[in-house]
């Protein structure tokens, strides 16, 4: 993104954010939605992908850009997420929760339109996009995007400050994907929080099959990711999201995966940093990353 002012003033404000009033809150309150979805809407950047000055690579650079096989699973996985948001904001009636999860889905439809100029301005071909179904159950659609984000997340972080620091992402690159990278961490928090908060609106008989839902869900995000993984064997070419998986080679790094690890808690953290810390922090991937780094040297 161009760095004038008003840039470098809304860089600041998606990365820094307190709630009004300070004081102790309970989670499931109130007080609690109104701070999670506050935090979404006040640390919007309103950029706008149309204006996205993309910077000219050398060809090297623009070799290994291109030739990730990424790109195509991510404009998809962004498709996918604002349909299932915007599925999941149409049963929701309270009004900030509504506004939230408006600006959410909103956003993921820009995700898609940055991608899309960044692969058209540096000539990735797509594969043809799938017709995206509308979830059938909107609440479950809803889970799946939000999870899938806090594992893809994670990984993501670290991987992006790999490439920032190998140089196999250009620094002009990094600068102007930033922001994207930015607006995922806003979403885990916000997906963390109103889960948790959630979870506290229902009654024990709807919390049972609530959190049987939850353990489908994550069956399924297994499932999708192991599915994954087999058709990169078969073809040798990546096809979903399981770059977190296999992204440090990809990236030319030599990094060993305890380095990975560390490295995506770090980012993980520093990323989630300048938020209101009365906000949950999403705490299932740097729990699994911690137990499996325990097991290495
Ligand atoms: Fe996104
Ligand atoms: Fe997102």
């Amino acid at each position: 993104m161009s760095s004038d002012a008003s840039t470098v003033d809304a860089d600041y404000a998606m990365r820094h954010w307190l709630g009004e009033d300070p004081g102790q809150i309970e989670i499931g309150s109130e007080a609690h939605k109104r701070l999670f979805c506050r935090m979404l809407l006040d640390t919007h950047n309103p950029y706008k992908p149309a204006v996205i000055v993309w910077p000219k690579l050398d060809p090297e650079a623009l070799q290994r850009v291109t030739s990730l096989p990424i790109w195509d699973i991510a404009v998809q996985t962004e498709g996918r997420a604002q349909l299932r948001v915007s599925a999941y904001t149409a049963l929701v009636n309270d009004p900030l929760l509504r506004e939230a999860l408006v600006m959410d889905g909103g956003e993921e439809a820009r995700h898609k339109v940055v991608l899309g100029k960044l692969v058209e301005f540096y000539g990735i071909s797509l594969a043809p996009e799938p017709a995206y179904q509308m979830p059938k159950d909107p609440e479950w659609g809803w889970l799946v995007t939000g999870y899938s984000e806090c594992v893809d997340s994670f990984f993501g972080f670290g991987l992006f400050e790999a490439a920032r620091r190998t140089g196999y992402f250009p620094d002009e690159l990094v600068e102007t994907f930033e922001p994207v990278m930015q607006e995922e961490t806003r979403h885990i928090l916000f997906f963390a929080n109103w889960i948790a908060w959630y979870r506290r609106q229902l009654p024990w008989w709807r919390r049972l099959a609530f959190e049987l839902k939850v353990v489908r869900v994550w069956t399924f995000l297994i499932w999708e990711r192991i599915g994954i993984a087999r058709g990169l064997d078969h073809n040798g070419e990546m096809q979903d999201a399981n770059f977190a998986l296999t992204g440090s080679q990809q990236i030319g790094l030599d990094l060993k995966l305890s380095e990975l690890l560390d490295l995506c808690l770090a980012e993980d953290e520093r990323r989630a940093a300048g938020y209101d810390k009365r906000l949950l922090r999403p705490t299932f991937m740097p729990r699994m990353a911690r137990l499996v780094r325990r097991f290495m040297r």
